[in-house]
């Protein structure tokens, strides 16, 4: 691959977009695994940066205790069944149409049984997408082809930045305004600054017909200097060069709830804990906890019907 495609996903922000899928990898091979990403190795492994990083729960120094792979790991993969569950319930509710924005490595269009004439957007920048492609090519993975006997979703890549005109190329790739979406912002919004959250939040709303949903991952802040110096950060650090704590925007965060209460949304917060003791599994609070400013967020866009009081089912996260 040309080296500029390559160093999108080799370094700053796309670097963590590799991390998470190591965690899902690991997580695919743990005997308690609530989620199951077998497409997360090979990218992985693919790339110089992350190749020679642990994919299976055997390979993780300290094994559980290990600040990274343990229990941040342990986040992403029940991050990952939550949300996967969260996007099969809005196809079940009917919705046919899916963004994900900063998709990353994301493979939820070629692992979740989607029902057929599902499509799925993955907007990210232009070098991680043409990773990811180089990737999906070399294991000839095709956009429609079946998997595990169930049919694939129609892959939409759109390499755009949050910041530009990303809605422009969505629609451009064939995007229905008019059609309910259910919209995903995971491990996103934490890298954006304040203004791009807020006008990605708005053109969301503009996007979305009624009947839409969304959810995604908050971090209300970055927490007291001992929070700061949390074991997380620097095992991250250390072990695979990523230094989130740099990487996190650290202006005031904008009020995306709030911006969405106030476009008639109806949404829901949740914290992470909520479902490591729905699921069983999963981290739980610690002192200085690194993850207490997470929050799961879940929203949805009544339709007319329901806001005039008359009863119509609409879909609810929880
Ligand atoms: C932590 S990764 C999460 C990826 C994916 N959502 C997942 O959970 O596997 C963050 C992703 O956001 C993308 N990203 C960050 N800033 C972005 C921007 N301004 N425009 C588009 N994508 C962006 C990065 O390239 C990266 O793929």
């Amino acid at each position: 691959m040309p080296d500029n495609r390559q160093l999108e996903i080799d370094s700053g922000v796309g670097l963590t977009a590799l991390m998470v899928a190591a965690a899902r990898a690991i997580e695919t091979h743990r005997p308690d695994s609530l989620a199951a990403d077998p497409y997360a190795e090979h990218f992985v492994r693919a790339s110089a940066a992350s190749a020679a990083w642990p994919t299976r729960p055997q390979d993780v120094p300290g094994g559980d205790a290990n600040p990274l792979w343990g229990r941040l790991g342990r986040y992403f993969g029940l991050r990952t069944r939550v949300l996967d569950d969260f996007l099969l319930r809005a196809a079940k509710a009917g919705i046919r149409q899916v963004v994900l924005l900063g998709a990353g490595l994301d493979s939820r269009a070629l692992r979740l049984g989607w029902p057929r004439g599902q499509v799925v957007y993955e907007i990210d920048r232009p070098g991680v997408l043409a990773f990811k492609e180089h990737v999906l090519a070399s294991l000839a993975v095709e956009p429609s082809s079946p998997v595990r006997g169930v049919p694939a979703a129609r892959r939409r890549v759109v390499a755009a930045d949050v910041g530009d005109d990303w809605a422009g190329a969505l629609l451009a790739a064939g995007f229905d305004a008019n059609a309910p979406t259910a919209w995903l912002a995971e491990g996103l919004l934490l890298y954006l600054d304040p203004e791009v959250e807020r006008r990605l939040q708005r053109t969301i709303d503009v996007l979305s017909a009624e009947g839409s949903v969304l959810a995604f991952e908050a971090k209300l802040g970055l927490g007291s200097p001992a929070v700061r110096a949390n074991p997380v950060y620097a095992a991250t650090k250390a072990q695979i060069g990523v230094d989130l704590l740099a990487l996190f925007d650290r202006k005031p965060r904008p009020d995306s709830i709030g911006l969405l209460r106030g476009r008639g949304w109806s949404t829901t917060v949740r914290t992470p804990f909520d479902f490591t003791r729905q699921h069983g599994r999963g981290p739980l609070p610690e002192p200085d906890d690194a993850l207490a400013t997470n929050r799961w967020v879940f929203a949805d866009k009544p339709r007319q019907s329901h806001v005039l009081g008359v009863s119509v089912p609409t879909f609810r996260d929880c």
